[in-house]
């Protein structure tokens, strides 16, 4: 329980409540939706049991443990494509964590309140493009984040979300049930279960799904390597992997009842792109009774979700510096912590200076974004299924992800030896061409 509850702070986090809503929006709502569900479900529960799998059976971070299980070239590399993804996440991770903090100050400073309807998109714009006021927040989300890292006080920040993602979930229960009150939410309810089919036929809508499952699950990046080190006993593993998947797509789910009922009740169109939770949330905490205290709670908790989860993202580099290099704690957390931040400078600044703007062109934060989660999440999943299901015996393989029963043996060992493979390059392949 303890475990699971751990992984799911390290899951839980902006992929859900910031990504999730918009990606949907964008690609067809309730068509993206099955497609999303069959993909977490084929690709990302086998997926996350090879890493579990691969870390409590080596005892080894997201790169060694794949060296240890095959010690060949080029397979021995397959953890470096977790690192380099960590790294490009860690350029736009904290930006919009520091978007999140600086919206949890408004709310601190009973400053929400905005007119109506489009003014709330033009107070995303000003917050964003006030270079000055993000690239502080940044700061101070980053000193947070490495200090919690480097004083090794992670399992700490995990206990917190123990108790504070459980909270959360109430919250945003409370959040949703408030949403579908509003008058026309309806309509939103109906584009997130009314599909347009012809979007689960674009191969585009298949590699936005597969990036989604892998980033707000928290695949392909070792973190789940790591994890399954710790474990003592591989048992639960199939079961934890289950619940920490429905976890995370209910908490999502939850994000989406609360985002798309207050779009249409507002008039607003869904597909806004990454703006789309900082404009709709403050507009419904606005019209709550209460709303400024429950916007003060939500905010905050989407803040300690989101360091909880950068602070895993700071875990990936850190534990290749200390057991690859030999470099202590400390100064291995604050040459990370130093790089994450003088990385994610010019994407914080590309939102909102021309200079770095080129028109109709997506901006920095955008283009990272997608590089991580089509490119090389993608990627990184596709080398863990083959290290894991062709360098690996099928015997160690199993008793390492706790499968058991012929039946359910077979199955995992299929899946990551040959569905999820191919899957994964027929879902690249053609989602990038089209795309
Ligand atoms: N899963 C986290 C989220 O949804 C992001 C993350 C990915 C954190 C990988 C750690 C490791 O926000």
């Amino acid at each position: 329980m303890g475990f699971g509850l751990a992984v799911l702070g390290s899951a839980i986090g902006l992929g859900n409540i910031w990504r999730f809503p918009y990606v949907m929006g964008e690609h067809g709502g309730a068509a993206f939706l099955l497609v999303y569900l069959l993909v977490v479900l084929i690709m990302g529960l086998p997926l996350l049991l090879g890493e579990f799998a691969a870390g409590y059976h080596t005892h080894a971070d997201g790169v060694g443990a794949y060296e240890k299980i095959t010690p060949e070239r080029p397979w021995r590399w397959a953890g470096w494509l977790g690192v380099a993804a960590a790294v490009v996440i860690l350029m736009y991770y904290p930006v919009v964590t520091a978007w999140v903090a600086q919206y949890l100050w408004l709310a601190l400073t009973g400053d929400m309140s905005v007119p109506a309807g489009a003014a709330q998109d033009a107070r995303f714009v000003a917050l964003t493009h006030d270079g000055f006021a993000v690239l502080l927040a940044q700061a101070i989300v980053l000193c947070v984040a490495t200090g919690i890292v480097a004083a090794g006080v992670v399992s700490g920040i995990e206990r917190t979300c123990k108790v504070l993602m459980p909270l959360f979930a109430v919250l945003l229960v409370g959040l949703a049930i408030y949403g579908l009150s509003l008058p026309g939410a309806q309509q939103g309810v109906d584009f997130m279960f009314q599909a347009d089919w012809s979007a689960v036929l674009r191969p585009e809508t298949w590699l936005v799904a597969l990036g989604q499952a892998l980033f707000t699950v928290g695949i392909g990046m070792g973190v789940m390597v790591t994890y399954g080190a710790y474990l003592p006993d591989s048992h639960a593993l199939p079961r934890i992997g289950f619940a920490v998947i429905a976890g995370d797509t209910f908490v999502g789910l939850l994000a989406c009842l609360i985002i798309f009922p207050a779009v249409f009740s507002l008039g607003l169109a869904p597909a806004q792109g990454p703006g789309l939770a900082f404009v709709i949330l403050p507009e419904v905490f606005e019209r709550m009774p209460g709303g400024n205290v429950a916007a003060v709670a939500f905010f905050l908790l989407l803040l300690i979700a989101a360091l909880a989860s950068m602070v895993s993202l700071l875990e990936v580099p850190i534990a290749v510096l200390m057991s690859r290099r030999g470099w202590r704690r400390v100064p291995a957390a604050l040459l990370t912590g130093s790089v994450a931040l003088l990385v994610s400078v010019p994407v914080a600044l590309g939102e909102g200076t021309a200079w770095l703007q080129l028109d109709g062109m997506p901006t920095l934060l955008d283009l990272a974004d997608r590089f991580a989660s089509y490119v090389l999440l993608p990627l990184s999943a596709l080398a863990i299924a083959l290290v894991v299901g062709w360098r690996w015996q099928e015997k160690a393989a199993c008793d390492a992800a706790g499968v058991q029963g012929i039946r359910a043996r077979r199955l995992w060992w299929t899946s990551v030896r040959w569905l999820v493979p191919v899957l994964l390059v027929i879902v690249l392949v053609s989602g990038l061409v089209t795309a």
